[in-house]
């Protein structure tokens, strides 16, 4: 008799894990009423909830300011504005992200350079990113993959020795920290993604950071049709810009989100902490060995690492197949395929001539042509990861994950027939 729910076996998790997301209470429901009956449908002026989650959430992050937008990519394209990339410029990116993180260079007739990661990490190498800088490099968009915090010592270091700007996409990182500092004040612009499954979730949403008055300025002009920051002077700067506001029913909503943030960080850190003590006794999986200038880890998928030579060479694949019929949820981490090998890139149907193929880019890229060798690595093989509304549970979900880790564990001889 097969013991494995993928061949029939009984199923070790039969209930749902973790909590459902978004979450809400009446805390959201007594705010969003209140901007009905306020009027204040739009989020300027005095006493708007847009300009107190704006300051309130840099402050969260330790930023200076805080500028909204109306969704994440948004946030990258006015970080990219600010930062002065200009159209054939080259912007440095990971491969392994959310398509965004790339794409958001093409909407300012940029070229998205991919850069490989650091296998420690996921993220984005600060070696490999100074090995790819030319003189046409003119900003580095750097993901926090999963919310696990990039090297910023060293990328920042790479930004000094090279004057580059660093724009930091911290959609999936919520809250996290680098040495005592949060994600998206440590370079020179923070951009943060709050659609509705992001860890703090405003519906559709983005907001960047920054500690510089300049940026600041900057920021607010793209976002706002190319007016002032405060509207003290009437008329409009010359740069060609839209609507990008944050409408105030969102920020509404994100300043009740805001309250329960810290608690759902810590619930979620408590859980994985425990899971992978757990995991650790496990031959073949394998937590992150948590750097400790990591000083505060929050998560938008917690990812970890599969190891096919110490799972009974079976393939990661098939391990997720068996782990899955178990009811774990366990996914492909780090964000899956390579960016670079989405058909938009490998087509090269963004901007036919332009800009990939600008005349004025005296190198044309053929991204068929690119291979960035240890993040194919982690995606075809050993990127693991779970979502974070799956941490918001019980210890008790965290042993039933364990107890179908194991199970498929000592039962490999199932997977080979
Ligand atoms: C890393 C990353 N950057 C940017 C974005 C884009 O955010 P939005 O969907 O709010 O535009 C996302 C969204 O998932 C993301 O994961």
């Amino acid at each position: 008799m097969a013991k494995l729910a993928i061949n029939g076996g009984e199923k070790v998790i039969t209930r749902p894990l973790g909590k459902e997301w978004p979450v809400w209470d009446e805390r959201e429901e007594k705010a969003l009423l209140e901007v009905l009956h306020s009027r204040h449908w739009w989020g300027g002026g005095e006493g708007s909830k847009v300009r107190e989650f704006e300051d309130a959430f840099a402050k969260y992050q330790d930023a200076k300011y805080g500028v909204t937008t109306n969704s994440g990519i948004q946030s990258l394209i006015c970080a990219l504005k600010a930062a002065g990339v200009e159209p054939c410029d080259e912007v440095l990116v990971p491969p392994l992200t959310f398509f965004a993180s790339a794409t958001c260079a093409l909407f300012v007739n940029a070229i998205p350079i991919f850069v490989d990661v650091d296998p420690a990490t996921y993220n984005i190498s600060a070696e490999a990113m100074e090995a790819a800088i030319t003189d046409r490099t003119r900003a580095a968009v750097i993901v926090h993959n999963g919310g696990y915090p990039a090297d910023m010592d060293a990328i920042m270091e790479v930004s000094r020795q090279h004057d580059l700007p660093i724009i930091e996409d911290c959609a999936h990182a919520h809250g996290s920290e680098w040495r005592g500092t949060r994600v998206g004040a440590i370079g020179h612009l923070g951009a943060f993604s709050l659609m509705a499954g992001k860890s703090l979730a405003g519906g559709e949403g983005g907001i960047i950071l920054t500690n510089h008055a300049e940026l600041r300025e900057k920021l607010y002009a793209y976002m706002d049709l190319g007016r002032w920051v405060e509207r003290s002077d009437k008329s409009v700067r010359l740069d060609t810009t839209s609507n990008f506001r944050m409408p105030e029913w969102t920020a509404a909503i994100l300043l009740a989100q805001l309250t329960r943030l810290d608690e759902q960080i810590e619930t979620r850190e408590r859980n994985f902490t425990y899971l992978a003590e757990g995991l650790k006794e496990i031959d073949g999986v394998e937590p992150f060995e948590r750097d400790p200038r990591v000083t505060r880890w929050s998560i938008y998928y917690w990812n970890f690492r599969y190891k096919q030579e110490e799972f009974d060479d079976i393939p990661r694949n098939k391990f997720l197949e068996a782990v899955n019929a178990e009811g774990a949820p366990i996914g492909v981490g780090a964000h899956g395929r390579p960016v670079y090998q989405n058909p938009l890139f490998q087509a090269m149907t963004a901007g036919n001539t332009w800009p990939i193929k600008c005349p004025s880019y005296d190198k044309p890229i053929d991204y068929t042509k690119v291979h960035c060798p240890e993040a194919e690595r982690i995606y075809q093989t050993e990127a693991l990861c779970i979502s974070h509304p799956g941490f918001l549970g019980s210890r008790e979900d965290m042993d039933l994950i364990l107890e179908a880790v194991r199970k498929v564990r000592a039962n490999t001889d199932e997977l080979r027939k």
